[in-house]
């Protein structure tokens, strides 16, 4: 079993890595993390060639993603301005494939399914809604599901840092056992 994690925080200290670091604890199997922001990851730029011929002409780290080699999809990312960090939207903007491959190829490109856990931090103004739903956007494209019910969310880490919450930590926790295959 191999769990897939994608990184959506510039800071490696941070809140995100202090609840990966737990989640990664909990993990059986193979476990894989994407950082959003030191990965090779170029936006989509609309080159079309996924209209012609199947698949992204981008050669770069998004192979971690169209690979389809994981059993688990998890989101771990900061919050920003109501939703996800841009460099996610660059990840979410790579699935434009999948559109040309259904619509102008008439050869879907459908990635096998798979389990999917969320874990979101915050410590600002702005709510959580936004980046919930673009993470349901980019689940739904990896043909992950169940996160709905699998949600971790840390949305006060200006007075409590998320490595401190406790209700955040056994959110985790639980979330691996789920992606570990239980109920
Ligand atoms: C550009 C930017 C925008 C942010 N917008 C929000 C926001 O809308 N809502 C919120 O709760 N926190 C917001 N924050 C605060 C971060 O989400 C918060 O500090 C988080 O814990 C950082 O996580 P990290 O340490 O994993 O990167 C923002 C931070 C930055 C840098």
């Amino acid at each position: 079993m191999k769990t897939l994690i994608i990184n959506g925080s510039p800071r490696v200290n941070g809140d995100t890595a202090a609840l990966v670091r737990e989640l990664r604890a909990h993990l059986s199997g193979e476990v894989a993390e994407l950082s959003a922001y030191r990965a090779k990851l170029s936006p989509c730029v609309d080159c079309r060639a996924c209209a012609r011929v199947k698949g992204c002409a981008i050669d770069d780290d998004m192979r971690a993603i169209y690979g389809d080699d994981f059993d688990n999809a998890v989101i771990a990312s900061p919050v920003y301005y109501s939703t996800l960090p841009g460099q996610m939207m660059n990840i979410a903007s790579r699935f434009q494939v999948q559109r040309n491959a259904k619509y102008e190829l008439n050869d879907p490109f459908v990635l096998r399914p798979k389990r999917a856990g969320l874990i979101l931090v915050g410590g600002g103004k702005g709510n959580e809604n936004g980046a919930v739903r673009m993470s349901a956007v980019l689940f739904r494209m990896m043909n992950a599901s169940g996160f709905g019910a699998h949600t971790v969310l840390s949305m006060n880490t200006d007075t409590v840092p998320a490595a401190e919450d406790e209700t955040a930590l056994e959110g985790v926790r639980s979330l691996a056992v789920w992606l570990n295959g239980g109920e």
